[in-house]
């Protein structure tokens, strides 16, 4: 672990961290762009930041890092750019994989994968395979994903498991849609952090960020380094999680859990 890493550590009380950190890794293009660059150095360099943002969360203990990676939206690019992302996304997995490995890392796809061109989607599928067996931190990268995508596509799968089957349909509960969810068995996330200055979800995790605590800031994605991640982190941990409740309510259990609470009302 690096010095910068154990500084970090010292100073984030370890108590409260996110179970699971979710992030929409925008500005790379505008960083290019401030330095006279294709997009595409800027998506080169939003990789070290990928691998930044990993390293920490791993070092520090938060179980799952999410990574919006490639939206639905993001194939109406300039096919060039679509192409020069998809490359690098590939060349980016398959090089990390024998970190990741190392550092105990479980590689998770969530998305329209069967969207994404043959080389990088098999460089995608054998990294998962390599890293099956890490029981670290899980880090999921969404590709050709969005939010309704996936919640169409389980409603889709709970309807055609319905049909010509004698269901209650009054009886389909929350659980019944989050086990149709590409995310299925991740926690939702408790931290959603987007980078780059725009406040909006762009359609991302919006099922599952429903209690999730919201952390814009203005770093454009490639200078989100480990400072950046554990300011955001310990911002986290000044705010208090009600998830529906009064603060009195909250304050009562302080050391409870109420992340793992069901009346969220
Ligand atoms: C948004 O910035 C960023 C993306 C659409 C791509 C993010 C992808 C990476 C950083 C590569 C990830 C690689 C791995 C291995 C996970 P933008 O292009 O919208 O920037 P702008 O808003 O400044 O134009």
């Amino acid at each position: 672990m690096d010095t910068q890493t154990l500084d970090i550590i010292n100073r984030l009380s370890t108590a409260q961290l996110p179970r699971h950190i979710a992030i929409i890794m925008d500005g790379n293009g505008r960083w290019a762009r401030m330095r006279s660059l294709p997009r595409s150095a800027g998506h080169y360099e939003g990789v070290a930041s990928v691998r930044k943002a990993t390293e920490l969360c791993s070092d520090i203990g938060v179980g799952y890092l999410t990574l919006y990676a490639f939206s639905t939206e993001n194939w109406n690019r300039p096919q060039q750019e679509v192409d020069t992302l998809m490359t690098l996304i590939g060349m980016a997995i398959e090089r990390e994989t024998p970190d990741l490995i190392k550092n105990n890392v479980r590689l998770r796809l969530i998305g329209d994968i069967d969207r994404m061109p043959d080389d990088p989607r098999s460089r995608l599928l054998r990294c998962r395979q390599a890293t099956a067996h890490c029981t670290g931190l899980t880090l999921s990268l969404c590709l050709s994903y969005s939010s309704r995508w996936e919640i169409v596509r389980a409603a889709r799968l709970l309807a055609t498991e319905c049909a010509g089957v004698d269901t209650d349909l009054t009886q389909i509960s929350e659980t019944d849609i989050e086990s149709r969810l590409t995310t299925t068995g991740i926690p939702d996330p408790d931290l959603l952090i987007r980078t780059g200055g725009e406040k909006r979800l762009s359609n991302f995790l919006l099922w599952q960020a429903a209690y999730a605590e919201l952390y814009f800031c203005d770093t454009l994605w490639p200078d989100f380094g480990k400072e950046e991640l554990a300011e955001a982190i310990a911002d986290f941990q000044k705010r208090e999680r009600r998830f529906g409740k009064t603060s009195e309510q909250v304050s009562h259990h302080p050391d409870k859990d109420i992340s793992q609470s069901d009346s969220r009302h």
